[in-house]
């Protein structure tokens, strides 16, 4: 009864949709158990690129059973446009199944985001605007939206009247937005509720049965470690837990279950909006980075913020979530360099942190402390194996996995499916 849960390790953005679409073959349910639309996660097969925001990666694998499951918070317009979008290039949705207990992102949930990250200013979060935390908030206040409203009007029309009874108020006098109709939202959802009808269900006992039978699940993380709500850079986070812990209360499989703990590693590292990253590099490294590595965001197209390999945070990721394997990501994008700096303890007010510090305040003024390793020039974007990597190129992921505390089982060369060097099985 295989439960295996895929997280991202850093800030989010570590290849995570690869790396799921990679064990599409070896599992037979994948399940998004947490966030929404502001994940973004890329699969390059062949010639072909999905952009996968609240789809679960394994539904571009013909026979895995892809899960939308209760922590998710849906935005049902965003998710038959995804739905629609995968129809037109020959990919059915037909078998997703979709939580009744999932939250649902409602119209005011988008306004309140944008308006209030506008009156934070230059405290802003930079959030990509998808309603995510507004529904999250909804969610833990008791006044959400769940799916199963969807099947029952007379609810959905007292919820929205409810909801929006006092978030209109909010907006128009807090924030001096137009007030939205309830009327009109109760049509709009009633049309989803149409569509989206015949793939709602009772996912936690599909996923309870499907175990008990032997079948594999694989749990598909969105965000990572640092934007967790609990464990994260607070206030710079997401509104949902995508650790290991988060797993089990996002998909309703009890922590028992779970057999192995993946961790999403990028060779160095990356961000998306505000908030503290100590080995964050503002100069012509940085640039080089971004363009080498493209790191632009998937879901926003915002820059990404680059930086060097934090092994501080690497090693806070093996503890919050407990991984038994990194899957190490854009080795490849640090060919040519000729010395890498790894960031292996942070220098604080003078003294020496060798794991994150207890309070933000200590984060925002971590500075890195740098130990150097010699570099490669090799392109190594068709290595085939682990011994097909230059010396250098393997003492660095040697020297990564010794640092980061958890074996490092498969690593990334480039985008692609097949450029994947796998050094232990991963299910
Ligand atoms: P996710 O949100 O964790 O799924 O990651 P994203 O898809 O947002 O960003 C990761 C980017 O890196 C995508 O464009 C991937 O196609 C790409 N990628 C993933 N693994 C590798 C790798 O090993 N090498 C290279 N060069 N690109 C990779
Ligand atoms: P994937 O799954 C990177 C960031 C946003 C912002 C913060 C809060 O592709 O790794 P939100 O809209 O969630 O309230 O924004 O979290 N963020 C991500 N950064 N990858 C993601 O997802 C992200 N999802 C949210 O940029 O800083
Ligand atoms: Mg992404």
């Amino acid at each position: 009864m295989p439960a295996v849960v895929l997280v991202g390790a850093q800030w989010g953005d570590e290849g995570k949709g690869k790396a799921t679409d990679l064990l599409g073959d070896q599992v037979d349910y994948v399940v998004r158990y947490q966030g929404g639309n502001n994940a973004g996660h890329t699969v390059v097969i062949g010639d072909q690129k999905y952009a996968l925001h609240l789809l679960p990666t394994g539904v571009l694998s013909p026979e895995v059973i892809p899960v939308i499951a209760n922590g998710v918070v849906i935005d049902p317009g965003v998710l038959l446009e995804e739905i629609d979008g995968l129809k037109a290039r020959g990919i059915s949705c037909e078998r997703l199944l979709i939580s009744a207990s999932a939250h649902l992102i409602m119209p005011h949930h988008k306004a309140l985001d944008k308006v209030t990250e506008r009156y934070l200013g230059k405290a802003k979060i930079g959030t990509t605007g998808r309603g995510i935390g507004p529904a999250y908030g909804d969610k833990i206040a008791r006044m959400g939206v769940r799916v199963q409203d969807l099947l029952d009007p007379g609810i959905l029309r007292k919820k929205i009247e409810v909801a929006l009874n006092e978030k209109n108020q909010v907006l128009t006098k807090v924030y001096n937005r137009r007030v939205i109709d309830p009327d009109k939202v109760l049509e709009e959802y009633l049309g989803y509720a149409e569509r989206l009808k015949p793939y709602i269900a009772d996912t936690s006992l599909v996923l309870s049965r499907a175990l008990d039978q032997g079948r594999v699940v694989l749990l598909e993380g969105g965000q990572g470690n640092l934007l967790d709500i609990d464990h994260g850079t607070y206030p710079f986070v997401t509104s949902s837990s995508p650790t290991a812990g988060g797993a089990c209360a996002g998909a309703g499989i009890p922590p028992t279950r779970l057999t192995r703990v993946i961790a999403i590693l990028k060779a160095y590292t990356t961000r998306v909006g505000s908030g503290p990253f100590p080995t964050e590099l503002l100069d012509e490294r940085g640039d080089w980075l971004r363009t080498t590595g493209h790191e632009y965001g998937t879901t926003t197209g915002r820059d990404r913020r680059c930086g060097w390999f934090d092994a501080v945070i690497a090693r806070y990721a093996t503890r919050i979530n407990g991984v038994t394997d990194f899957f190490l990501t854009k080795l490849d994008v640090l060919s040519g360099l000729e010395r890498i700096p790894v960031c292996v303890a942070y220098e604080i007010d003078g003294v020496r942190h060798d794991e994150v510090p207890m309070t933000q305040t200590d984060f925002h003024h971590a500075k890195p402390i740098y130990e150097e390793f010699p570099g490669w020039q090799e392109d190594i974007s068709e290595a085939k194996s682990f011994d097909d990597l230059p010396p250098n190129a393997r003492a660095y992921v040697r020297t990564l996995e010794e640092m980061s505390g958890a074996p490092i089982s498969a690593i990334g060369v480039g985008p692609g499916r097949t450029q994947t060097l796998q050094l232990r099985p991963l299910v």
